[in-house]
């Protein structure tokens, strides 16, 4: 490809996405196409000749665009990944193209050099100080596994990540964590069965009683308490752990306190509900994901760490030299000896330059937006005596429900399947389907500058006119393209 096609292609490609962002309301959110259908539209061995760009273009525009889940759509109010911020798609590009190499400072000075500064603005705008740093990841499930990984070598005084663990050792967090807390306490080497899954309050807050006894029970049972997870902003409903509370019981038992904020930070940049004030610099370290509700494209998660020296000694395989670096002021600052990845992507370029386009102001302003659209709907829900909110919502994410006396559980799970499932097939939203306290619900969360009020109203007359179509017959059963 010569200088020539270079730009051509890339004149008709930015072209081709402004024309993707500028229609995309008028797309169905999710494609009306089972998955052996998109699996054969690849369905070729290797291409050993080339193709002309027209066509590798042409493919493009007829194979993947049309597949797609759109989800800068207004109606994706899924699976928390939000519509990304325009900035941040050029980023990318720009990204691929310089192939700065931020796991070692000599592939990439300047980038690593944005990537230390983007990390410090997480940190304050966390509310560490200048001791705490962190490594931009793929997403929260990497940033909580490595989180877990700091909190074991810290708790076991540097001796795990040489010895492997040797005690029994527990991990407690509350039934609305995320599954990457399971997929951690596995991979540091305790086993999934050393999680305590602790119930939750009405507020789906965790419940200081319940991690109080098991914490007694463990201790009785000779099986030590290592680290503490707490929820800031829970997938499901945006519940925050009570922060201060759980960094009084960590302190007292000597274990770790981590808090996986991958998609409440965002309420951090909220000017109408700021959650400044819940604690959450007391953690030891922190999920925060620029790429959920700060409207960063995927992919950009962030653990942070209160100081920054324990990754050093969790990851750095000289612990004094590189510590002893550190501390210079013209250090050559090497991601790889401070962090798990070696060859990363240049993450922190979407993030920069989003901040510095739109300002921290702006996207706070759509948090907010994202905020009250949620607030909206569960007042829709509670007027209507048929529906049922789980709990009032703090930030964008709300379950609610169809109360259908007429239904048991296993039927009234069946019933929000379905009428998501419908929901999907009408191609104007995109919501999904999830338990709390042994009951289904709709689970909608718009993280999406794109989304507006009347969405949220056409939304929930849509479910109303499903739920009462589903409910009142026998259904006719609808699955999902999955
Ligand atoms: C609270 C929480 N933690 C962690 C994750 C995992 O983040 P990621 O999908 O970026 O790996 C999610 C994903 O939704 C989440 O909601």
């Amino acid at each position: 490809m010569d200088g020539k096609e270079f730009r051509d292609l890339g004149h008709r490609i930015v072209d081709l996405l402004s024309n993707y962002f500028d229609d995309i309301e008028t797309k169905r959110v999710f494609p009306a196409a089972d998955p052996r259908t998109v699996n054969q539209l690849f369905a070729e061995p290797l291409p050993q000749e080339p193709s002309s760009p027209d066509s590798v273009l042409g493919e493009l525009e007829d194979k993947l665009f049309p597949y797609c889940t759109h989800v800068g759509h207004p109606g994706y109010m899924g699976l928390i990944t939000p519509s990304p911020n325009p900035i941040g798609v050029i980023a990318d590009f720009i990204c691929s193209a310089i192939n700065q190499n931020v796991g070692a400072y000599s592939i990439g000075p300047s980038a690593v050099a944005m990537e230390r500064r983007v990390v410090r603005w997480l940190t304050d705008l966390c509310g560490y100080d200048e001791k705490a740093g962190g490594n931009l990841t793929s997403g929260g499930m990497m940033a909580n596994f490595i989180a877990l990984k700091l909190g074991r070598d810290a708790v076991t005084r540097d001796q795990a990540q040489y010895d492997g663990i040797r005690d029994r050792w527990a991990v407690y967090a509350s039934e609305e964590r995320h599954v990457s807390i399971d997929k951690a306490v596995d991979c540091i080497g305790l086993g999934r069965n050393a999680l305590r899954r602790l119930p939750t309050d009405t507020n789906f807050q965790v419940r200081l009683d319940a991690l109080e006894e098991a914490i007694a029970r463990d201790r009785k049972g000779g099986i030590r308490p290592m680290c503490i997870v707490g929820v800031f902003g829970t997938t499901n409903t945006g519940a925050v752990d009570d922060v201060r509370a759980l960094r009084r019981i960590a302190d007292r038992e000597g274990m770790w306190l981590h808090v996986d904020a991958a998609y409440g930070g965002g309420m951090l940049l909220s000017h109408e509900w700021p959650m400044r004030d819940r604690g959450l610099e007391l953690a030891d370290s922190i999920t925060i994901d620029p790429h959920k509700w700060f409207y960063a494209p995927l992919d950009v998660g962030a653990v942070l760490v209160k100081d920054q020296r324990r990754l050093t000694a969790s990851f750095g395989m000289k612990p004094s030299y590189l510590t002893d670096e550190l501390d210079q002021d013209h250090e050559r600052y090497q991601y790889y000896v401070h962090g798990f990845e070696q060859s990363r992507r240049f993450r922190s370029l979407k993030v920069w330059m989003s901040f510095k386009r739109y300002g921290a102001r702006q996207i706070g302003e759509w948090i907010d937006n994202n905020v009250r659209q949620a607030k909206h709907l569960y007042t829709l829900a509670i007027k209507d005596a048929e529906f049922e909110p789980a709990s009032a919502p703090p930030m964008s994410a709300i379950c609610i429900r169809y109360k259908d006396p007429r239904l048991g559980e296993a039927e009234s799970k069946n019933l929000h399947a379905e009428v998501a499932a419908r929901v999907e097939q009408g191609g104007r939203f995109w919501i999904s389907t999830t338990e709390l306290k042994g009951k289904a619900w709709f689970r909608i969360n718009p993280v999406n500058f794109r989304t507006r009020q009347e969405h949220m109203e056409q939304l929930f007359a849509l479910l109303q006119q499903e739920c009462r179509a589903v409910g009142n017959k026998t259904p006719t059963r609808v699955t999902r393209n999955s």
